[in-house]
């Protein structure tokens, strides 16, 4: 009835924005990412018959009651599933600064549905657990496998087919992570995207975008070309937040910092130094590099004004049980 998972957070190289499903959390677009060592969620979960409700801490405090229910909703999926009534004591903790910008719903989620199907008394083969995963967050289905993964849109009504899965890989990357503000972000993603969805002229660009990306993303992955996926990297990211900037009104991720880090990303290519920008719902700048550059490149980032502080992740491993 207690179990206790750790994953990993994870930055998409190919993004995901835009749902064909919102209450099965059915992504629009497939996805490719790459899960990150060091940004880690611990999270353990109890079902207790003594319980009246779900309760969950988060960093050592209570949750606030929406980040309860949205724990607690997810809970129901796994209870369903078990075939189980009891309700759940969640403590979770991330091993990174929550404040740093960089907390995860995909770590989250991934270590949620880990521990509770384990504490349910539940083993689920991997792709099961990045389907159940998935209706935490999207993301999440992701962070399930270590380094490069790919999540597939599917086509299913039933999201049976919207999983992600590992791609082996011999690329010794690094993704540098230059946090430029503490507060939360100012539009979540399931509200960004839907926005986005409802008043874009350009989701629809976007999302016809999104296969050709993935398969050059692949190929580039097979192919050991680092340069190949970093400029479907920065593209795939740019034109993301393209279609968000073009809603009405517009979603503006970016700050004077981040677009300060696109320059200095840019410029450091034209120097010969490999790194190609990318950035999620937030206006934190993240590069791809190789492990030779990654300090180089966490130097010139750290130059950047705005930026507070960079950390450079290696790939990181795969959701695991710990008791
Ligand atoms: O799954 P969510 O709700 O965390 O949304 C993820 C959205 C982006 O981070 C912007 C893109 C992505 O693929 O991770």
């Amino acid at each position: 009835m207690r179990a206790v998972a750790e994953a990993r957070t994870n930055i998409a190289l190919v993004k995901y924005w835009g749902k064909r499903d919102a209450r099965l959390n059915l992504p629009a677009v497939g996805s490719l990412s790459l899960t990150l060592d060091g940004l880690t969620t611990r999270t353990e979960v109890r079902f207790d018959a003594a319980l009246a409700a779900d309760e969950l801490a988060l960093n050592g405090a209570p949750a606030d009651a929406a980040a309860t229910a949205r724990v607690s909703k997810f809970l129901d999926l796994v209870r369903a599933r078990a075939g189980r009534a009891e309700r759940a004591r969640v403590v979770s903790a991330n091993d990174f600064p929550t404040a740093a910008g960089l907390a995860s719903s995909a770590s989250a989620f991934a270590a949620l549905a880990l521990a509770a199907t384990r504490a349910a008394g539940l083993e689920l083969a991997a792709r099961e657990l990045s389907i159940l995963a998935r209706r935490g967050s999207g993301s999440a289905a992701r962070s399930v496998f270590g380094g490069f993964a790919q999540m597939h849109k599917g086509t299913r009504a039933d999201g049976e087919d919207s999983f992600a899965e590992p791609i082996e890989s011999d690329l010794d990357v690094r993704m540098v992570v230059a946090v430029t503000t503490d507060a939360a972000k100012a539009t979540l993603s399931t509200d960004g995207m839907r926005h986005t969805m409802e008043t874009s002229p350009y989701y629809a660009a976007w999302v016809a975008l999104s296969d050709g990306d993935l398969a050059d993303a692949r190929r580039a992955i097979a192919a050991g070309d680092l340069e190949a996926l970093g400029a479907v990297t920065e593209r795939s990211a740019l034109a993301m937040h393209a279609s968000a900037l073009a809603a009405r009104p517009a979603v503006v991720y970016f700050s004077g910092a981040t677009v300060d880090g696109y320059r200095a990303v840019q410029a450091m290519r034209k120097a010969g130094v490999p790194a190609w920008f990318t950035c999620d719902a937030g206006p934190h700048v993240k590069a791809l590099t190789d492990a030779a550059h990654a300090p180089e490149v966490a130097r010139r980032l750290a130059e950047v004004p705005g930026v507070l502080r960079t950390r450079i992740a290696a790939p990181g491993a795969p959701a695991k049980v710990l008791e």
